[in-house]
């Protein structure tokens, strides 16, 4: 895979002036739109950071469905905030039960298996099933509290499992099919799930991926999970431990269809995410009840505009963050019809999400930067030949979309009709907090645009003053939101240290932006050691701690070079210990680790053998120079920290001897 090749040289951009564009919402659009009156976003917006306790009060009250009235809407100090103290709710009957009445026949979730099956499962059915899966759960034993693991392929158990969980206040943790055994076992260790569902296998281009095979070899480390349910979703063969495990069809029959919805605290834990950080162990995001709903319900209403007759269909997989609240919780909370594909974009063909689009008249569609340049790579004729006039507004989410590939999402997905939402946010913020609203913003492509209500967010420098326009700096956000992280499981220390402490009292993003003259962000990437790889979350402490456990390994050094796809790619410089020879037979054999450790997601893309590391004095790998080695063959950067001058000709010299 040649990694210059862009849109741009494959022919399939028209040329278009860069600089200054500026795409103003749609007239047909922005007439039916929430929000189409400029003055009225300034005034809601204005309220919501003068006078938050009013705005996000009234909007909870009117919003979401509350067993008990709160008596504060936020109180405590950063980083220990709780929202609306005292105030009970579920999450399950706002999502389910309070629709029952005026849309209990509506699908709630249209579902497609890869294989090309079908389920539409509507509020009722939803809601009776989630009600019988709450009650397996009860049987097995699970309390309020208690957690429980989920690693599910995208089928229509997957939402039922969360939103049973929901029901009776068992925070969940999702763990995403693509983790491995080990990923897995070390998640369900730190949470201490009681409780792991799965299913048989799940299809991916058209092969059995056997989910059940890693859980079982997960399970064997994990001594808190007594109980694991299994889906027969692909139908291969899997063993089932007497005691442990049983059939989720069989354990749902005969389960009564009103299991009642918990009345629980607002600040009770909904789930537990985990996410990479800057060490090697990930760490388990906990995020709230009420503030998290609320979060996820105003953001899919206002920003992808959420109409009673909309198709959505965002494409992320419930493993991530996304997947919890724009597959799930944010739509069905609206009463919205939300769109589950199981499978991968190109099987049967190159053509899938637009034939899905096409057969279902999908409106709203919602995926990322790393798909969209496959779809340019693919060819213009996939989308082409397929009837996308049912499509109103277009979403993106995960990295920095390039101009190229927004522009190409715009003139051949949205034929130029549809509005652009770049949504800036992360695992920690629970719901967007940077976005064009559809109706009003006019979008600069590759930019997230402006803050959502109750966001202030500020480019600064280290010291934690404001950077000037165009100056790039550190993202943070000044308030607390509904939607916050509440910690992470199990270490309020390293909570505190990796959020609030780099600069006093304000949200530390993590993310490098700057902010235009019209007030605009432009969020650049990462500023710590996290890659973002097909949009996807990786530590390269996590990924060198993965070549480091392998034998032979003195020392491994891990950075992210551009990559045309995947916007980072895996580059790893490692050293070996005495009398171990680095040759292509142990680069396979070090990459099948790493895939072991963590999951194909993690698969480098390069290896390279060298016998040092450039070091500062105190010992620190210097990974900007191994960045510009892997980017462009040399380091020109700032040297002057170095140990050893010589190590950077000899990892320069690696590379053109290998090409
Ligand atoms: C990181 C969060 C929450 C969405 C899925 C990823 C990057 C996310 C954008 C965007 C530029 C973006 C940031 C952020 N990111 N969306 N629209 N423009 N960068 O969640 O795994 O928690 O990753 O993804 O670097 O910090 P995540």
């Amino acid at each position: 895979m040649s990694t210059t090749e862009s849109g741009e040289e494959s022919g399939v951009i028209r040329s278009v002036s860069r600089a200054g564009r500026s795409f103003p919402p749609p007239p047909a659009f922005a007439q039916k739109a929430r929000l189409r009156d400029p003055a009225e976003y300034e005034r809601l917006y204005r309220r919501s950071v003068d006078d938050p306790n009013g705005f996000w009060g009234d909007m909870a009250k009117s919003e979401l469905a509350w067993t008990k009235p709160w008596t504060t809407v936020l109180s405590g100090e950063v980083p220990w905030v709780r929202w609306f103290d005292g105030g009970e709710l579920n999450l399950s009957a706002n999502c389910l039960d309070r629709h029952l009445a005026t849309r209990g026949s509506k699908p709630a979730i249209i579902w497609e298996g890869e294989p090309g099956e079908e389920r539409i499962l509507t509020y009722a059915q939803l809601h009776a099933e989630v009600c019988q899966f709450a009650a397996v759960l009860k049987n097995l034993g699970v309390a309020r509290g208690e957690r429980v693991a989920i690693y599910m392929p995208m089928i229509p158990e997957a939402a039922v499992a969360m939103l049973a969980c929901a029901r009776i206040g068992a925070p969940h943790t999702v763990v995403f099919g693509g983790f491995s055994a080990e990923a897995l076992r070390d998640r369900i260790n730190d949470c201490e799930a009681k409780v792991c569902i799965t299913s048989d296998g799940s299809y991916r281009r058209g092969k059995v991926i056997p989910l059940k095979a890693n859980v079982d070899q997960a399970l064997a480390h994990t001594p808190s999970v007594h109980s694991c349910v299994v889906v027969r979703r692909t139908g291969n063969e899997v063993t089932m431990k007497a005691g442990r495990d049983k059939w989720w069809h069989d354990v749902m029959e005969g389960q009564p269809t009103s299991t009642p919805a918990e009345s629980l605290p607002a600040e009770h834990p909904l789930f537990i995410l985990y996410t990479s950080g800057t060490t090697g162990k990930p760490k388990g995001i906990v995020h709230s009840t009420g503030g998290y709903l609320l979060g996820a319900h105003l953001t899919t209403k206002y920003i992808f505009d959420i109409n009673d007759d909309d198709l959505y269909w965002c494409t992320a997989d419930i493993g991530w963050v996304t997947g919890h609240s724009y597959v799930l919780y944010g739509p069905l909370s609206n009463g919205a019809t939300t769109l589950m594909y199981e499978g991968a974009p190109d099987f049967p063909d190159k053509d899938r999400f637009w034939s899905i689009i096409a057969r279902r008249k999908v409106t709203t569609f919602y995926t990322a930067p790393t798909a969209i340049r496959a779809f340019v790579r693919w060819g213009n004729e996939f989308p082409e030949k397929h009837d996308l006039s049912s499509l109103r507004l277009l979403g993106s989410v995960g990295e920095p979309i390039n101009p190229e590939a927004w522009m190409w999402y715009h003139e051949l997905v949205g034929r130029g009709r549809c509005p652009i939402v770049d949504t800036w946010w992360q695992t920690e913020t629970g719901s967007i907090m940077l976005s064009p609203l559809p109706g009003i913003t006019a979008s600069k492509p590759g930019s997230c645009s402006i803050p959502f209500f109750g966001v202030v967010p500020e480019v600064v420098k280290r010291d934690g003053t404001k950077c000037g326009a165009n100056e790039g700096g550190f993202l943070i956000l000044r308030k607390p939101w509904p939607s916050m992280l509440r910690g992470i499981h199990g270490d309020p220390e390293r909570y505190v240290k990796q959020y609030w402490s780099e600069i006093k009292g304000v949200y530390f993003t993590g993310d490098g932006s700057r902010c235009d003259e019209d007030n605009y962000f432009w969020v650049m990437g990462r500023v710590d050691d996290v890659l973002n790889v097909a949009g996807h979350r990786l530590g390269t402490a996590e990924i060198e701690s993965a070549l480091v456990s392998c034998p032979g390994v003195a020392e491994a050094a891990v950075v992210g070079p551009p990559h045309a796809l995947k916007g980072q790619g895996i580059c790893c410089f490692v050293t070996l210990k005495m009398g171990v020879v680095g040759n292509d037979a142990f680069k396979k054999q070090l990459s099948d680790h790493v895939v072991k450790e963590i999951g194909a997601l993690a698969r480098p893309d390069d290896i390279r053998f060298t016998d040092a590391l450039p070091k500062t004095r105190s010992g620190k790998i210097m990974r900007r120079l191994l960045k510009e080695i892997a980017t462009s063959g040399e380091a020109k950067g700032d040297t002057t920290t170095l140990e050893d001058l010589g190590v950077l000709s000899r990892l320069s010299a690696v590379r053109e001897d290998e090409e």
